[in-house]
């Protein structure tokens, strides 16, 4: 059976206003929740309810919000990433745009349990017309007194503001975006002290993602053990996946943990097959920053079992023969895609991206590129693959923050799996790579 606990009324018309919304059944948790819990018990049916989240490393989100510090004495604020800028990733869009009350019932109930009076919704820079979605619907939430001061009569107080990114990719990372939103150049910070400590204006913060937070209303309404039954294993509910790339139907999906990747892969309810009827080559299945997987992986673990569309599957066979859910952003290539176009463009991506502060990723990302580029331009030399690989192996895990290991992974599992690829580049050049150089330096990106 196909369980939605997200995307079910998607459809009906005019669900992005509060009337609409409600009138669906929005707002009750928040009703019940504010009168007839406690806040330890918000947090204790997110616990129950095996929630991770959904911004990428699925961390369990009522263990998250347990750490946070309650004796300091000081204000506590929750965060909520919508910075979503992951190449590939696009279903936080889709949620903000279609349904936003969806999200700040969840932030009202995540700020009840958390003992926060202020919420911020930290929107991608990018996604500017998402911003007045969220401030009519946060406007209409208001008037109808499910925020601002002692709602619904309990005495609760809580305000919700939208504040806009501009347009780094870095600021996605928690530390950066608390940085960024205190005014300051989004550089990641040192953990610890983790944000549940010391985040925003030095005060104990939750950050989590726009999914994450969607599904709260549901697990207040319908209790943490009721969700923890979708899924399989500790991938509970259901996922949220953005698919893009040579398929049938790109498009966001909501899919409940344990479907197969082939049947999200070639179902006509999903991505509808590879487009053209070509061949499946490859998938980046948790957004760019993951290792890419061949076809054969994808849809087979090194095992010989069907891969499943689960945090635990999706990782089975570790980086020799595994991948990462990540955020949940598909992005599928077929047989005529070429390899190192591809890793040549995610380097540029993570080059462009790196905040500079530590130099295993500002120098090697740039290092990277330069060497993507000469293959790819028809320049390459037989020791650049292990050159890359060496590159690759130094910034991971030495950087303060993961974007170091988002921009080694992509290159290192590409030549892991798909050598032969570069390895035809460099020897044989004219064949694939020098036309379209030609092609790429024509756009003007
Ligand atoms: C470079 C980088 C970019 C990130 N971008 C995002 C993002 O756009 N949205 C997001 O929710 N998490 C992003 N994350 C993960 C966040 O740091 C954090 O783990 C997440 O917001 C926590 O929410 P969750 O527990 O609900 O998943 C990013 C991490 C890194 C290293």
């Amino acid at each position: 059976m196909e369980r939605k606990i997200l995307l079910n009324n998607i459809a009906v018309p005019g669900i992005r206003t509060f009337e609409v919304f409600r009138s669906t059944g929005g707002y009750l948790s928040v009703e019940k929740a504010l009168k007839e819990m406690t806040p330890d018990e918000v947090v204790e049916e997110v616990k129950m309810s095996g929630l991770r989240g959904r911004g990428g490393a699925g961390f369990p989100a009522g263990m998250k919000w347990s750490f946070i510090d309650k004796k300091s004495g000081n204000p506590r604020y929750l965060i909520c990433n919508a910075d979503e800028s992951e190449p590939g990733t696009f279903k936080d869009r889709y949620l903000m745009e279609k349904i936003p009350h969806l999200l700040i019932e969840g932030m009202i109930c995540s700020c009840y349990a958390l003992g926060a009076n202020t919420g911020y919704i930290y929107v991608r820079g990018e996604y500017k017309y998402i911003i007045g979605i969220l401030n009519e619907a946060l406007r209409e939430t208001y008037a109808a007194g499910f925020l601002g001061t002692n709602i619904l009569g309990t005495g609760y107080n809580l305000d919700i503001i939208v504040h806009s990114g501009a347009g780094a990719y870095i600021c996605g990372e928690e530390t950066a975006l608390i940085e960024s939103l205190e005014g300051k150049r989004g550089n990641p910070r040192i953990k610890p002290p983790f944000p549940a400590v010391v985040g925003l204006y030095g005060c104990p913060t939750v950050v989590n993602n726009v999914e994450t937070l969607a599904n709260i209303g549901y697990i207040v309404n319908n209790g943490g053990n009721e969700y923890a039954q979708y899924g399989v294993g500790k991938s509970t509910g259901t996922k949220l996946i953005s698919a893009c790339g040579n398929i049938n139907h790109p498009g966001v999906y909501e899919i409940e943990f344990g479907l197969t990747v082939r049947e999200f892969l070639f179902d006509e309810k999903y991505c509808g097959g590879i487009k053209d009827g070509r061949k499946l080559k490859a998938v980046i299945a948790g957004g760019s920053s993951v290792p890419i997987l061949p076809g054969e992986l994808i849809l087979k673990t090194a095992a010989g079992e069907e891969r499943l569309m689960t945090y635990e599957s999706l990782a089975e066979g570790g980086f020799v023969s595994g991948t990462m859910l990540g955020s949940g952003g598909f992005i599928v290539f077929d047989e005529d895609a070429c390899i190192v176009r591809n890793t040549w463009n995610l380097a540029r991506f993570y080059h462009h991206e790196s905040c500079g502060q530590c130099s295993p990723c500002r120098e090697g990302t740039g290092w990277m590129e330069s060497v993507l580029h000469r293959i790819e331009n028809g320049q390459g030399r037989s020791k650049d693959i292990d050159l890359l690989v060496s590159i690759a192996s130094k910034i991971e895990g030495n950087t303060i923050c993961p974007l170091g290991d988002a921009a080694a992974w992509p290159i290192a599992s590409a030549i892991r799996h798909f050598r032969h690829e570069f390895e035809e580049h460099i020897q044989n050049p004219e064949q694939c790579s020098l036309h379209r150089m030609e092609e790429f330096e024509n756009l003007k990106i």
